[in-house]
């Protein structure tokens, strides 16, 4: 096994291990491969706009069979491109889930579009297309659909819904790289899609993320929105429209490509990990496992998210782990409760009862990929000791 970050996230010394040292909630899972990857770039004197971003695109669109993969400075620039090449304007609406993370909305909040909360299915946390079809208005451009915790969102009945109405669709698929729906992997299906490489998520580049795209014309486009709005063939000094500075740079793609290379391993043990906690919760009351696969939806596992009976209840278990260093999170709030939100929307509690209720009470359990067996059976008992 490798150096780095394998060893700090999951190492424990034998016998004295959980009580004694903290159990993080996430980490990354790195070796010598992206050292070495990391050093050629060093060495190679282009650190940016140099070859390596070509190289992890290529390796990425590969890995998942996309025709098109443009790697950005992180998921929020990317779900916001895909706004820009979206058009959207000061005043269009635009619906999206309240259970993600505030990117979600912000990507085109950015562009003057208005945000439109529809609740979530309380099973798949995603959601729900009537929900959806129920707040579209003249004015809506576009859905934002968001595979929470890497659970495929209902993409068939939602492209549907956007197809019918003229709306663009954006899949935020920063969350669940790997995942697939009926069948294929998501990035796959036509949306273009964002995934984000923050080192919490499958894989990472420390900070990135990658948009995927069926259309040359709008990887083009995508590409030049990143580099300030530059041209395919213009100078470094001429801009053709208003562009950003969202590129990743070449050091961040050697992280990358080091990482698809090793992606499939990344999966499966994050897999196993679910697994062996599912089984070590199977029989603890009182908490709420992450709904299974089905035949359409194949989760990719990005955080082990419980839900708790109740507010106080998921407080309790929170105090019970800061006394003993396991790490956890309070995934997801709602983001049309931030207090931004409420600010400028006015939004309050009751507009999406179910995302409000589920805010209330999920967990995220320590969770990440050489995340090892003793470590799981400490938060499980823990969590089964609070419980009681
Ligand atoms: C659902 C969702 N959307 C968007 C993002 C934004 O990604 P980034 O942090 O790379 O900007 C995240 C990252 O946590 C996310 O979980």
């Amino acid at each position: 096994m490798g150096a780095l970050a394998r060893v700090r996230a999951g190492d424990e010394d034998a016998g004295v291990r959980q009580q004694a040292r903290p159990i993080p909630l996430s980490g990354p899972f790195l070796d010598e491969r992206e050292e070495e990857l990391v050093l050629e770039v060093m060495r190679s004197g282009r650190l940016s706009l140099g070859p390596m971003v070509d190289r992890f695109e290529e390796a990425f669109a590969e890995k998942l069979g996309v025709p098109y993969a443009a790697a950005v400075s992180s998921g929020t620039a990317g779900l916001h491109l895909l706004c820009v090449a979206a058009g959207i304007e000061p005043g269009d609406e635009v619906i999206t889930s309240p259970y993600s993370f505030a990117a979600s909305a912000n990507c085109f909040i950015y562009e003057g579009g208005v945000p439109v909360f529809a609740d979530i299915d309380a099973r798949t946390l995603n959601l729900r297309p009537d929900a959806v079809r129920a707040v579209i208005t003249s004015r809506t451009k576009a859905i934002v659909p968001v595979d929470i915790y890497g659970y495929p969102c209902e993409l068939d009945e939602l492209r549907a819904i956007a197809d019918e109405h003229g709306l663009a669709l954006i899949q935020d698929s920063c969350e669940a790289l790997g995942a697939r729906y009926k069948g294929r992997a998501l990035g796959t299906h036509g949306p273009s899609a964002v995934f984000a490489f923050y080192p919490n998520k499958q894989m990472t580049t420390g900070e990135g993320g990658i948009v995927t795209t069926h259309s040359e014309e709008e990887w083009r486009l995508l590409r030049s929105l990143r580099n300030q709005g530059r041209g395919d063939d213009g100078g470094w000094l001429e801009h053709v429209r208003l562009g950003f500075n969202y590129r990743l740079d070449d050091m961040s793609a050697a992280l990358g490509l080091g990482q698809v290379e090793k992606l499939d391993e990344i999966l499966a043990r994050r897999a196993e990990v679910a697994r062996i906690y599912g089984e070590l919760l199977a029989a603890v009351d009182g908490v709420g496992l992450p709904l299974a696969d089905d035949d359409d939806h194949e989760r990719s596992w990005f955080v082990y998210v419980v839900a708790l009976p109740d507010n106080a209840t998921r407080e309790h278990v929170i105090s019970e782990f800061e006394r003993r260093g396991i790490g956890f999170n309070r995934y997801l709030p709602s983001i049309h409760l931030q207090p931004y939100m409420r600010e400028r929307y006015g939004f309050r509690e009751g507009l999406c009862p179910v995302a409000e209720d589920l805010s209330s009470r999920t967990l995220a359990l320590p969770f990440f990929t050489a995340l090892e067996r003793d470590a799981q059976e400490h938060v499980a008992d823990v969590l089964g000791a609070a419980l009681t």
